[in-house]
């Protein structure tokens, strides 16, 4: 039989996650305070992050310790398998061999338990009594509400609007594990109601819930803020992915020569690459890493590399980053998870670096390659993923056209059962291209802070 399932024991959940941070050729630009666009220090972050997690974010060591009460619930689901798409290979008629790992074996469906489990262990150490967040395609939330749940956090979800009303099992989801879920832009806020004043319509954004999170922790000293994606730290818990995944290629006696992962944020994408990018900053790793972004929402190719706001009441502080401006409200597409008008400063540094490169991919493309990947392996991935499937897909069809093997890897970032709506759509033929929104965009741009 040939083998599909490239597995480890759970004695081999990594027991440290992987820094890129001191390994980096350059360092990342720092972290501006938003009022006096100086660099900031760990205390100006405290209302919003636990002192841990504030230090994990500037660290210099090369690993972190993971809790071993975050790993004993790691164990619920990992370390998650990485399969080899053979039905798939076979399909496409491909002499490419194509491995994913998969993430949407967490309970909550995605990779965001990752770092949802850890964020929710250290604000429980540091005695936060809630959490508040955002949550676009209702993944984050999900984790978020899972992880809280089982060290006893209160959590509050702000769920972009759009999500809101595309997605009510997510949300139900959500309320299951014990959360409050607010559609956003809400009036519980006064960047909620700012919003709402201008666009009393808005689909909402995730720039947009994100400052209604914040606010909520600002004003509060029992909550405190998480975030599903963008900071160090986040990508920093995301590692337990590449660091699994390149023991499980060495089972396969394979090594990849292309790494694909989705962006919205950049957190799954960095989760898997990372460790890879490590090995390729000293010489040991030549593989082409790429990063797939959607069409609608193209920060990676299209927004220039600049200081920007992480939110769209520009409440947090300034990083460098690929960006279309903090005030721009991308398209509806059911890719929710993939609607961030910026990139993990970490991620675009990378890119600027010439360390990973970055493609856009459209809706209906996307969806087209999660329906024949679907069809092939039995798993339905969830929008964001399809993303990473397309690129998959095209690079297979690239070595067959070339006429020469190589090896993929990508992250099947999550599964889609809440997503069926979306497919329903897509199947009926509703669902539609966006093209690059260039005007909206200028506008958002000319909004860039002005000192640099
Ligand atoms: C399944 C899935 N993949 C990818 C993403 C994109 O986020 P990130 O770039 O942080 O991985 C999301 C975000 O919600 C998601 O739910």
């Amino acid at each position: 039989m040939d083998p599909i399932q490239y597995n480890l024991p759970q004695d081999r959940i990594p027991r440290a996650w992987y820094n890129i941070l001191p390994d980096l050729p350059q360092p990342l630009a720092p972290v501006l305070h938003p009022a006096t666009h100086k660099p900031i220090g760990p205390e100006d972050l405290a209302p919003l992050f636990p002192m841990s997690l504030i230090l994990q974010e500037v660290s210099a060591e090369h690993e972190i310790e993971i809790p071993d009460p975050v790993r004993q619930i790691y164990a619920q689901w990992r370390p998650s398998p990485l399969m080899r798409a053979r039905r798939l290979e076979k399909a496409l008629d491909t002499p490419a061999r194509i491995y994913y790992k998969y993430e949407g074996v967490s309970p909550a469906g995605s990779h965001k338990l990752n770092t949802a489990v850890a964020q929710a262990w250290f604000n429980k150490q540091d005695g936060t009594k809630r959490l508040s967040t955002e949550t676009g395609a209702g993944q984050w939330g999900s984790a978020l509400s899972m992880a809280c749940a089982s060290f006893g956090l209160e959590c509050k979800v702000f769920m972009v609007r759009v999500s809101y009303n595309q997605k009510p099992y997510r949300r139900a989801l959500i309320e299951a594990f014990g959360a409050s879920v607010t559609p956003s832009p809400s009036s519980e806020t006064e960047s909620g109601r700012a919003i709402l004043a201008d666009h009393p319509a808005s689909n909402g954004s995730l720039g947009i819930a994100i400052s209604e999170a914040v606010e909520v922790a600002a004003k509060d000293p029992q909550t405190k803020y998480a975030l599903g994606s963008v900071l160090n730290h986040v990508l920093l818990h995301q590692t337990v992915i590449g660091l699994e995944a390149m023991e499980q290629m060495a089972l396969a006696g394979d090594e990849p020569d292309v790494i694909i992962g989705c962006t919205g944020g950049g957190s799954n994408f960095a989760g898997l690459v990372l460790p890879y990018l490590g090995r390729k900053i000293k010489g040991r790793c030549n593989a082409r890493v790429v990063a797939v972004e959607p069409s609608a929402c193209p920060s990676l190719t299209k927004g220039p590399f600049t200081y920007d706001y992480g939110d769209t009441a520009h409440l947090t502080p300034l990083v460098k980053m690929h960006t279309l401006g903090s005030t721009f409200i991308p398209p509806g597409i059911h890719a929710g998870g993939l609607r961030y008008h910026g990139m993990a400063p970490l991620v675009s540094h990378v890119v600027d670096l010439g360390l990973a490169e970055a493609v856009a991919v459209q809706q209906l493309d996307a969806f087209s390659a999660g329906i024949r990947f679907a069809r092939a392996e039995g798993i339905v991935p969830a929008p964001e993923a399809n993303h990473a499937v397309a690129e998959a897909i095209a690079e297979a069809l690239r070595a067959k056209a070339e006429g020469k093997p190589r090896t993929i890897l990508f992250n099947l970032s999550g599964h889609g059962h809440f997503d069926m709506q979306a497919y329903i759509d897509y199947q009926a033929g509703s669902l539609r291209d966006y093209d690059y929104p260039e005007e909206e965009i200028a506008m958002a741009l000319a909004g860039l802070p002005s000192f640099q």
